[in-house]
């Protein structure tokens, strides 16, 4: 099976020359390059083999209108754009709360954009035990997943929120807990796709995200439970990334 990897540069690269030096070092298949949203027109041009990812979406169902500042999913689409990021700690941690993480989830997929949804605990819940943090990420597939119906296709990304290489970086999580969470993550998608008569996608569908780099990423892309990765600091290096997407294509 292919895997997935999803390059999130977050707020770099500082110039839009170095965006596109960068998109046209990224662009492979199996791979989707997650620019800021000034870049994110230019890197669809570039991207001939990678798909096109936004780092975030706009609380908003309808396409255009008097609102200062959003970007819609429909603009989004219109721009190529295939995934869209909701969710990831860094944007919770800006503020948005778990029904605008649930209402973002919704605006992507009413414009036909496969959101890839961010789960992970904090450290302060993760040194309470797996059992704390299972509580703290089942919480957040619910609020998340509960408010939308129909046939719905996310990709989940877990992000231990400690194990992020920009994050206090408490420790590496060890590809065995990664594996244990994304079981519950699967068994937890079951659940809520009865309670709510949502056809959520079955396997595969779940990302690992945290300080995944070119010397570790054999070994969560190798776990069956995962179909692909979510690469920050790592996707900013062309060299770094290239070796990383080698792994997938060998691991995959
Ligand atoms: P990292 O970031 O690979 O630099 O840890 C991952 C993420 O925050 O998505």
């Amino acid at each position: 099976m292919k895997k997935l990897i999803i390059a999130n540069w977050k707020m770099h690269p500082a110039t839009l020359a170095e965006a596109v030096s960068l998109a046209r070092a990224s662009d492979q298949e199996g791979i989707a390059v997650a620019a800021p949203f000034p870049y994110l027109a230019a890197v669809a041009a570039i991207l001939k083999c990678a798909s096109v990812a936004a780092q975030d979406v706009s609380v908003t169902e309808v396409p255009v209108g008097p609102r200062t500042g959003e970007v819609s999913g429909a603009m989004l689409k219109s721009l190529g754009v295939q995934y869209v990021i909701v969710g990831h700690s860094e944007r919770r941690a800006a503020g948005d709360s778990e029904k605008v993480v649930a209402a973002k989830l919704r605006a992507s997929l009413v414009a036909g954009l496969t959101p890839i949804l961010c789960v992970g605990e904090p450290w302060s819940v993760r040194r309470r035990g797996f059992a704390a943090s299972r509580a703290f990420v089942g919480r957040q597939l619910t609020s998340a997943l509960s408010r939308s119906s129909g046939r719905i296709r996310p990709l989940v990304a877990y992000e231990p929120v400690w194990a992020i290489s920009t994050s206090k970086h408490e420790r590496d999580e060890t590809p065995e807990d990664a594996a244990r969470m994304a079981q519950f993550i699967n068994k937890q998608l079951v659940v809520l796709g009865r309670r709510t008569r949502t056809r959520v996608r079955r396997l595969p569908h779940i990302l690992y995200g945290g300080s995944v780099n070119a010397s570790n990423a054999a070994v969560f892309l190798s776990r069956p439970e995962f179909s692909g990765i979510l690469v920050g600091g790592a996707s900013l290096s062309p060299h770094s990334f290239r070796d990383i997407a080698r792994v997938a294509r060998t691991t995959s």
